[in-house]
C-alpha cells in the first residue's frame, strides 16, 4: 500500500484521517477507489468501500444490516458506556437501525401517512416560506446563508409537518444536531458527544411526549396525527414506535436538507455560467439541477452497515459484526460511473445517483427533500441576480455523516 494512504488510513491518527476527509473528502476517495477501493480502515475499526459498483450493489444486500448492535458501545469508555445506554437503546429504535422485521412493518406503516399526496399538498407552504425567506434575505447585507436560509426552510416545513409550535423551533435544532453528532460518529470521538446527545434525547422526549398526548386525544391536520391513526391488517405503531418515528424523521429531515440547499448555492456561487444557464430557464433546469447537487455533494455521504455474516467481495473476507462503510460521496464520484464526476454539470443526464440511497433503506423523505430543493433554488434562480461568497474556503461541519457548510457567508442581489 502506498505510504500516502498508510499515512491517512493505517496511521491510527484518527484526527488526521477527519480532517483529510472534511478538506477535500473526493481527493482521499479517488485515492481509496484507485488504491484499494475495498479499505480495511485501522484507526476507525471499519471497511470503506469507493467504488460505485460495490456501494450500489451492498446498499441492497441481505447480508449487511443497518443495525448497530453493541458498535457504539464497544467504542466507549466504561463510564460514557453506562450513559449511553438509554441513548444506543434509541437509535436502534429508528427505522433506518432497527431490526427486521420490525422496520420493514414499521415502514409500511409509516409510508401509509407519508404518502406523496401528503408532501404535494406542501407546496403552497413551502413557496410561501421560500418567498419569506427571500424577502427577508433581500434587506440584508451580506447574510451567512446557513443560518438565513438553508437551516430555516427545513425546520419550518418538518416542524409545520409534525405540528411542532413554531416557538420551540429554535431549541430543537440544538438537540436533533447533538442527537445526529453521536449517531454519526465513529471511532474514540464518539466518547465526546455522549452527554450532548443524552441530553438532546431527553428534550426531545419531553417535547414529543405532550404532543403526541394531546393529538391522541384530539387528532389535528398533522403528521403526528396521521401516524397515530395509520392502521394495516389491524396493526398500528406501538408508542415506543412513535416516539423513535417522530424523533427521527424530525432529524433526518433537517440537516440533510440544510446541507443540500446549502452546497447547492456554494456550487451555483463557483460556477457564474451555470448560475446564468439556470436563471435563464429555471423551470426547464432545476429538477436535474438538484440531482446533480445530490451529486456532487452528497449530503448523506455514507452508509453505515454491520455484517451479518463472514462473506468475501472481490476477494477481502468481511467478518461477521465488523462495520462497514458504503461511501456514497465517494460513489457517486466514481469515473467508471460519471464521466468528469469532479465537474458540476446541472444538465448532466445520465444521473443514477445514490445519494438518497438505495434498496430497502431508500429515503422515505427524498421526494420531501426535492420539493424543498427544487422550490427553493426555482426562486433563488429567478430573483437572485448576483451570489458573491465572502470566502474562497467556506468551513464544512466536522460530522463525518453529514457534508454540510458550517457557513456560507454571502452577498446577494435579490430582485
Ligand atoms: C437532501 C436531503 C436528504 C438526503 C440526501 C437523505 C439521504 C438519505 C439516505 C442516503 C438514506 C439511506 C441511508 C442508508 O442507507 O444508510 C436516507 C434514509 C432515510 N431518510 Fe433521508 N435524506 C434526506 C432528507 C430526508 C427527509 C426530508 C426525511 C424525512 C422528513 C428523511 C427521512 C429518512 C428516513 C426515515 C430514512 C430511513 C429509511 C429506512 O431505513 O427505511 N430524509 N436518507
Amino acid at each position: 500500500m502506498p505510504d500516502s494512504l498508510e499515512r491517512v488510513c493505517l496511521s491510527g491518527d484518527y484526527q488526521a484521517f477527519v480532517r483529510q476527509q472534511l478538506d477535500n473528502p473526493y481527493a482521499l476517495y479517488d485515492r481509496l477507489r484507485k488504491l484499494d477501493p475495498i479499505h480495511w480502515c485501522k484507526p476507525m475499526r471499519c471497511w470503506l468501500l469507493t467504488r460505485y459498483s460495490d456501494v450500489f450493489a451492498l446498499l441492497n444486500d441481505s447480508r449487511l444490516s443497518t443495525n448497530r448492535g453493541g458498535l457504539y458501545l464497544d467504542l466507549l469508555t466504561p463510564e460514557n458506556r453506562l450513559l449511553a445506554g438509554p441513548l444506543v437503546n434509541h437509535i436502534n429504535t429508528w427505522m433506518l437501525t432497527m431490526d427486521e422485521p420490525r422496520r420493514t412493518r414499521c415502514r409500511r406503516l409509516v409510508s401509509l401517512a407519508f404518502t406523496p399526496r401528503m408532501i404535494t399538498g406542501l407546496r403552497p407552504m413551502i413557496e410561501r416560506v421560500v418567498g419569506e425567506l427571500i424577502d427577508h434575505l433581500s434587506k440584508q447585507g451580506p447574510v451567512d446563508f446557513m443560518r438565513e436560509f438553508a437551516e430555516k426552510l427545513p425546520a419550518y416545513v418538518i416542524s409545520d409537518m409534525l405540528g411542532i409550535p413554531r416557538e420551540d423551533r429554535d431549541h430543537f435544532q440544538e438537540w436533533a444536531v447533538a442527537l445526529t453528532r453521536f449517531s454519526a460518529a465513529a471511532g474514540p470521538e464518539l466518547n465526546n458527544f455522549v452527554v450532548p446527545a443524552s441530553t438532546g434525547l431527553q428534550k426531545l422526549i419531553e417535547l414529543f411526549d405532550p404532543l403526541i398526548s394531546e393529538r391522541r386525544l384530539k387528532p389535528q391536520d398533522d403528521l403526528i396525527s396521521s401516524l397515530l391513526l395509520v392502521e394495516e391488517n389491524g396493526e398500528q405503531l406501538s408508542q415506543e414506535e412513535l416516539f423513535a418515528m417522530c424523533i427521527f424523521l424530525f432529524i433526518a429531515g433537517q440537516d440533510t436538507t440544510m446541507a443540500l440547499l446549502g452546497s447547492s448555492v456554494w456550487l451555483l456561487s463557483q460556477d457564474a455560467e451555470q448560475f446564468a444557464e439556470l436563471r435563464a430557464q429555471p423551470a426547464g433546469l432545476v429538477e436535474m439541477a438538484v440531482e446533480e447537487f445530490i451529486r456532487c455533494e452528497s449530503p448523506v455521504p455514507r452508509g453505515v452497515r454491520r455484517a451479518k455474516k463472514t462473506f468475501q467481495i472481490d476477494g477481502r473476507q468481511i467478518e461477521q459484526d465488523q462495520t462497514v462503510i458504503l461511501l456514497i460521496g465517494a460513489a457517486n464520484h466514481d469515473p467508471a460511473r460519471f464521466p468528469e464526476p469532479h465537474r458540476l454539470d446541472i444538465k448532466r443526464t445520465p444521473n443514477q445517483h445514490v445519494g438518497f440511497g438505495r434498496g430497502p433503506h431508500f429515503c422515505i423523505g427524498a421526494p420531501l427533500a426535492r420539493l424543498e430543493a427544487q422550490i427553493a433554488l426555482l426562486e433563488i434562480a429567478r430573483r437572485v441576480s448576483t451570489l458573491r461568497p465572502l470566502t474562497d474556503h467556506p468551513q464544512w461541519t466536522t460530522n463525518m455523516g453529514l457534508r454540510s457548510l458550517a457557513e456560507l457567508p454571502l452577498e446577494i442581489d435579490v430582485a
